[in-house]
């Protein structure tokens, strides 16, 4: 059985490629999980991809990794600036946590330059698009120690 992680995405993630794509990529969701699932594959992990726009819907789904999965990457989209309680979600969690932005939230507006997701963070990619997805698979399937395919 191979380790299973969570990629969880917040709010208006559902609407990329259409969504401002001078700042997000013109990528769709649909894209970027497939690259994620490609990247699990050559990494040994399986990949539980979700989206949703509800924040106690992403705080369920923290909690539900606490005993389903090995670890998270989140990109909790502006939830990140705001949420306590999925901060407090994810360090109830005890999990690997990896944060991914698409965007370089530290050259954009001052009020994406805090993140309440970090505090729970083992590290934080942004500003690399889907690239920051595929990085994040790799960074915790060797967190994870998981066996990936060229060493297999
Ligand atoms: C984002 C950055 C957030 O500030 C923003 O609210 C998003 C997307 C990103 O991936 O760059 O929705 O998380």
């Amino acid at each position: 059985m191979l380790p299973v992680v969570y990629v969880l995405n917040g709010p208006n993630l559902n609407l990329l490629g259409v969504r401002e794509p001078e700042i997000y990529g013109s990528e769709t969701l649909a894209d970027l999980r497939a690259r994620a699932e490609a990247e699990a594959e050559r990494n040994g992990v399986t990949l539980d991809f979700r989206q949703s726009n509800i924040e106690g819907e992403l705080v369920n789904w923290v909690q539900e990794a606490r005993s389903k999965a090995k670890g998270i990457i989140i990109n909790a989209g502006a939830y990140t600036h705001t949420s306590v309680a999925i901060l407090d979600a994810l360090q109830a969690a005890e999990l690997p946590v990896i944060e991914v932005h698409l965007s370089n939230i530290f050259r954009r507006d001052q009020f994406r330059q805090h993140s309440y997701v970090s505090l729970a963070a083992t590290g934080v990619i942004c500003g690399l698009g889907g690239t920051g997805y595929e990085l994040a698979i790799k960074a915790m399937a060797g967190i994870l120690g998981a066996k990936s395919q060229k060493s297999a």
